[in-house]
């Protein structure tokens, strides 16, 4: 499938939809796996190229992502994709390695407490693994993106020092991996903690790609973006109609919403590639499968210049 989207002009910006992975993960009915499909199926339509897909974790962690190689096998990808999978241990690399991917998203905390909670080991106990766990996916010719949760704070031990997250960025960059994702997992982000995480790790891992991940549960997400693009950040994940959190992180709430973040970013003159009226109907097959209202806005109020009928619109008369 290739996509119809027209290429707007701008600066070159990519946004990672991770609606079918961290979206997904936090829906406790299960999503039957040819629903999962067609959803990716219609963000891939819309031109979105970076889809972070599913996860290989423990089906009895997250059974909602028990269906993850049926999932990838299933989708269409169209020219140009960017297909991404979260991994947390050794065992999740080999399955990574036996399917179509071109990237897997490790994941371990900034904070002790929720490396524990997430994947029941210490973060060294993680980044141990992780030799074994890079060198699988070399052999596989799979790239990594190093994930870092909780990155700019922590539901069970408050803050996590900008310090700590460059320490694991730099472990990655040693690693070799391509990218480091920060990933704010319970929304705890705020503009100055962006920019100190960002600082630092441009201090400590010079060179080493920076991905930025928002949730938005206090209502900061676009404006963390924004000095994500101050700072010259230019890969941002956000989730369809803004789904997601952490099931393993109290307070978890969605992701920035992909259409509210596109919307922003066509808006600010960056070329996302992406056709903002397909990804609205993306974002109501979503709302229409997951079976309740999403949080995002631009789902419900449609683009800026969509045009309302006066004749439908009451009128205040004197
Ligand atoms: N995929 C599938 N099964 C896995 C697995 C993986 N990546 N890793 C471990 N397992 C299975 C083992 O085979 C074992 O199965 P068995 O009991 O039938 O023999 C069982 O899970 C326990 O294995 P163990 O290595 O002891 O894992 P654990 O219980 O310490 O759990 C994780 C560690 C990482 C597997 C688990 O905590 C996990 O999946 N966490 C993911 C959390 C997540 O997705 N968070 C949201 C995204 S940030
Ligand atoms: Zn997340």
């Amino acid at each position: 499938m290739s996509s119809t989207a027209p290429v707007p002009e701008g600066r070159p910006i990519t946004v990672c939809e991770v609606g079918p992975r961290d979206g997904f993960q936090n829906e406790k009915t299960f999503i039957p796996t040819e629903k999962k499909i067609e959803i990716a199926n219609a963000l891939f339509a819309s031109g979105l190229r970076h889809m972070q897909v599913t996860s290989f974790v423990s089906p009895r962690a997250v059974p909602q992502l028990a269906d993850a190689e049926d999932v990838l096998a299933g989708i269409d990808r169209p020219d140009g994709a960017w297909v991404t999978a979260l991994v947390p241990n050794l065992r999740g690399a080999e399955r990574a390695a036996n399917c179509a991917l071109d990237a897997v998203h490790t994941v371990v905390s900034a904070s002790e407490t929720h490396n524990l909670k997430n994947v029941n080991r210490p973060i060294d106990q993680s980044l141990t693994e992780f030799e074994a766990v890079f060198d699988r996916l070399k052999t596989a010719g799979i790239a990594v993106e190093g994930g870092i949760a909780t990155a700019f704070g922590c539901p069970f031990e408050g803050v996590v020092p900008a310090e700590q997250v460059a320490r694991i960025a730099r472990r990655y960059q040693e690693l070799g991996a391509e990218s480091v994702s920060l990933g704010d997992t319970t929304g705890m982000a705020t503009p100055l903690t962006v920019r100190a995480a960002v600082r630092a790790i441009r201090d400590a891992a010079p060179g080493l790609d920076i991905h930025l991940h928002f949730h938005n549960t206090r209502g900061v997400g676009l404006a963390c973006v924004m000095t994500g693009l101050a700072e010259g950040v230019t890969h941002y994940d956000a989730a369809v109609g803004g789904l997601g959190g952490c099931p393993f992180a109290a307070g978890a709430t969605g992701n920035i919403c992909t259409e509210d973040l596109v919307y922003l970013l066509q808006e600010s003159g960056y070329a996302t590639g992406v056709d903002l009226d397909r990804l609205i109907d993306a974002a109501l097959l979503a709302q229409s499968v997951i079976g309740r209202e999403l949080p995002g806005q631009v789902i419900k109020s449609g683009p800026r210049l969509k045009r309302h009928d006066p004749e439908l619109t009451t009128t205040a008369a004197g």
